[in-house]
């Protein structure tokens, strides 16, 4: 269970964010009466949820620049977590059409607070990144990223503050190159700090208002040089955050490593009994157009999707209540997380952890 402490640090981030984006009017009433919704619907268990999500999940694309240890092998291939696919071909990369986030964006606008243009892969690799974020700006519809930092160049940093982006995540795992590569492979933490001063520095410069946010992914071997980053976020003006680092694979590359880890995932304490939110208030799109529950089923092979989002034809306010919508959550509401492999042990209890 999280401190209290943590807690209230995690409902100030979230404040913080609320505040950023009312004050750039990208918050209507209508966009809060469809959270609402959502989550009244959700608490009273309904199976019709509201008309849209609160939260759209794009993947644009899966490639990426470094190789996390946790995240996908040297050669870059996306580690599959259906473990029936153990052993088996990793997951298939591929890119979303822009045209298919702008309809998207286009036709939800109106009721989602929040679009979040990566899932599992590197949104600055995306070379319509930029014309993503100002077309879904330019409509008030608000934007975060999360992003390894690495490729944020100067050049790049302008196009984000210019397309208006809300928030960005930087996730680091080290402060020391050593450290930090244990986790991030490809990636160099010099040229990391040195963007997010020419970040900080080009913010206050244009006089822009995204909030910038240090991820510091923290492992008991990493956990000295927290400090580190606490005080990078200080001089920098950033929200520094902190969140468990994932095991996965940590075991095999680092076994000396791995035995100093505290286990997170202990199945005593998986949130069983937990319904889960986002049926009911977060859609993910993957690059293909699959349409899934959460961001966990882009990198588990073999899912049903709840649609599959066709350019000129779909709708997403009928897929969202639509009968395998419809289903999928009656499923959670009869045979809570057990009614599916993918839910059974999975640990999440909320949708926050996205901003
Ligand atoms: C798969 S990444 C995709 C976005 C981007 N490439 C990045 O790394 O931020 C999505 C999320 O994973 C988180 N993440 C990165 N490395 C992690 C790790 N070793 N353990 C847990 N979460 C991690 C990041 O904070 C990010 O929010
Ligand atoms: S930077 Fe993000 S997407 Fe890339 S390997 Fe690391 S966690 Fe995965
Ligand atoms: S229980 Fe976990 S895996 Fe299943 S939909 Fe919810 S967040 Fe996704």
């Amino acid at each position: 269970m999280k401190n209290k402490k943590t807690k209230n640090k995690y409902l100030l981030i979230r404040i913080k964010i609320a505040l950023s984006i009312v004050m750039k009017g990208k918050v209507s009433l209508k966009k809060i009466f469809n959270a609402a919704h959502c989550w009244i619907a959700q608490k009273f268990r309904f199976v019709k949820s509201s008309k849209f999500p609160f939260l759209i999940n794009f993947e644009l694309w899966n490639e990426c620049n470094a190789q996390c240890t946790f995240c996908r092998s040297e050669d870059g291939g996306i580690y599959d977590l259906n473990p029936d696919n153990l052993g088996q071909a990793s997951i298939e990369k591929g890119r979303m059409p822009i045209k298919m986030f702008k309809e998207i964006i286009e036709q939800s606008k109106d009721h989602i607070l929040l679009a979040v243009p990566y899932v599992n892969g590197e949104p600055l690799m995306y070379p319509d990144l930029y014309e993503a974020l100002k077309f879904a700006s330019d409509r008030k519809v608000a934007t975060l990223i999360s992003t390894n930092g690495e490729l944020l160049t100067e050049q790049n940093i302008k196009k984000l503050l210019d397309s208006s982006l809300d928030f960005i995540k930087i996730a680091i795992s080290g402060f020391s190159q050593d450290v930090f590569t244990i986790q991030h492979r490809g990636c160099d933490i010099e040229k990391i700090k040195e963007n997010m001063k020419n970040l900080a520095r080009m913010r206050d410069e244009g006089g822009h208002k995204i909030l910038v946010m240090i991820d510091y992914i923290y492992y008991e071997y990493n956990a000295h040089e927290y400090s580190e980053a606490l005080e990078l976020g200080r001089e920098l003006d950033f929200i520094v955050s902190r969140r468990p680092g994932n095991l996965h694979k940590l075991a095999e590359e680092h076994p000396e490593l791995a035995k100093k880890e505290k286990p997170q995932d202990d199945v005593t304490s998986l949130p069983v009994k937990d319904l889960c939110e986002w049926p009911w208030k977060v859609m993910t799109v993957n690059w293909d157009g699959s349409i899934y529950p959460c961001c966990d089923y882009v990198v588990w092979g073999d899912q049903k999707t709840d649609a599959v989002f066709q350019i000129g034809k779909s709708k997403i306010e009928e897929i969202w209540n639509g009968s395998t919508k419809i289903n999928n959550r009656r499923v959670h509401l009869t045979d809570g997380r057990a009614g599916y492999d993918i839910c059974s042990e999975c640990t999440r209890t909320g949708t926050a952890f996205k901003f």
